[in-house]
């Protein structure tokens, strides 16, 4: 068979994809451009790349070679034309709402989003008039219902941080269709090693890259993925002229070494995850976990038609609420109390007092995160070590 024709497989892109060591005097990584500006050739063809009329590189706020390499990779694991390098999760979801968003537009969000992307949404964009509106996407009466001249995007995390609820990008998708509605999903759980919105019918994927593709918990950085056009008008706009949340070239290419382990992480990730969470399942002094790998999972079909496997997040409450849940945070000894997700290390959190403090007690409640809730970000370290931690923590809080 002619390799030449073959599509290669994920993980052979994750680390090869747009990029040819004989082009670059043989160093098999890519250099890192260390530049803010670019030397052009002519005053000429200065002038041509500020009116879009030349593809060249003008200043690292706008575009570099080492992120471009890093976009153009990202855009081939999402399966999307194009993609966006920024320096946060955050500098990400910003750039493209500022960009996709004006005044009198209204917005519609799934019921529970990470803490700072409310934030974001209620005392940011929506400040600046654009209505936010946060629907149960699962109900796709209601979303059609809510609906109306005005409605411009749809945004979503599946499964949601912290409470896992699951979201059917391709049921969502369909409704968005025929009101021209861009539908953009964070798949920062996921990765597109698990799942892949676009393919799904999403316009936008975003991601905090900061989490499981960096997977080493070194740097921040932030992704967008979708077609050309569209990402070239959040660079343009969102990137250079909003938020200027560049990411920097080092950044680039100590993510793209991430990348290139991604799926053997995953999968790790995952088995390492399904073994916590059935382990929190059998206990008594466990009041409810919620890991798309149980069976018990409202939404496990829906989870094993869209995710390839899991995951490796696990929400959890024991019976004992909030303060059981401090006793047992406290008494873990390999998990480290921390938040962030996705690293080689398993971290413990607590949603309502961290990650999600932005949301006041009752929006907390109105968007399904009690507070008693406790999310582990389960690593990569030997799952029995990580088991036996679970186990003798579970055990000071009974
Ligand atoms: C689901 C999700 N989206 C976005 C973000 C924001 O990413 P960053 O911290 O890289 O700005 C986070 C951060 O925790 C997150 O969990």
């Amino acid at each position: 068979m002619n390799n030449a024709n073959r599509t290669p497989g994920f993980s052979t892109r994750a680390i090869h994809h747009g990029y040819d060591p004989l082009s670059h005097g043989g160093a098999l990584v890519p250099p890192i451009y260390q530049t803010s500006t670019y030397a052009f050739a002519s005053a000429e063809y200065g002038a041509a790349c500020f009116a879009g009329e030349a593809d060249g590189h003008v200043y690292s706020r706008i575009s570099n070679p080492t992120l471009a390499l890093l976009e153009q990779r990202m855009a081939s694991l999402e399966g999307g034309e194009a993609g966006l390098a920024l320096a946060s999760g955050m500098g990400a979801i910003t750039a493209t709402l500022w960009t996709l968003l004006r005044p009198g537009d209204e917005l519609i969000v799934g019921t529970t989003v990470y803490g700072c992307t409310f934030a974001f949404m209620h005392h940011g964009i929506g400040e600046f008039g654009v209505k936010v509106r946060h629907v149960d996407l699962a109900d796709v009466h209601a979303l059609k219902a809510a609906i109306t001249p005005n409605t411009r995007m749809i945004y979503f995390e599946t499964p949601a941080n912290p409470n896992m609820r699951l979201v059917d990008i391709a049921a969502v998708a369909g409704v968005a269709r025929g009101h021209d509605l861009v539908v953009v999903v964070d798949n920062t759980y996921c990765t597109p090693y698990l799942q892949q919105p676009l393919a799904l019918g999403a316009d936008l994927v975003v991601h905090s890259a900061t989490k499981y593709l960096s997977g080493h918990g070194d740097l921040t950085a932030g992704l967008v993925v979708g077609r050309k056009a569209l990402i070239e008008r959040i660079r343009l706009q969102g990137l250079k002229d909003m938020t200027g949340a560049v990411l920097s070239p080092h950044d680039a290419t100590l993510l793209m070494r991430g990348i290139k382990t991604l799926s053997l992480r995953m999968e790790r990730h995952c088995s390492n995850a399904q073994q916590v969470a059935e382990l929190l399942a059998g206990q008594a002094n466990v009041a409810w976990v919620r890991y798309p790998g149980l069976p018990s999972f409202d939404q496990y079909a829906l989870a094993q038609r869209q995710m390839r496997l899991p995951g490796g997040m696990v929400a959890f409450e024991l019976g004992g609420g909030v303060e059981a849940g401090r006793r047992f945070m406290n008494a873990l000894q390999l998990f480290a109390r921390a938040v962030s997700l996705g690293d080689a290390e398993s971290l413990a959190q607590h949603p309502a007092s961290m990650t999600h403090s932005s949301y006041t007690a009752q929006e907390r409640a109105h968007h399904g995160i009690s507070d008693g809730l406790v999310r582990l970000s389960v690593g990569l370290e030997d799952v029995e070590d990580l088991l036996a931690d679970v186990r003798q923590a579970l055990e000071v809080c009974v």
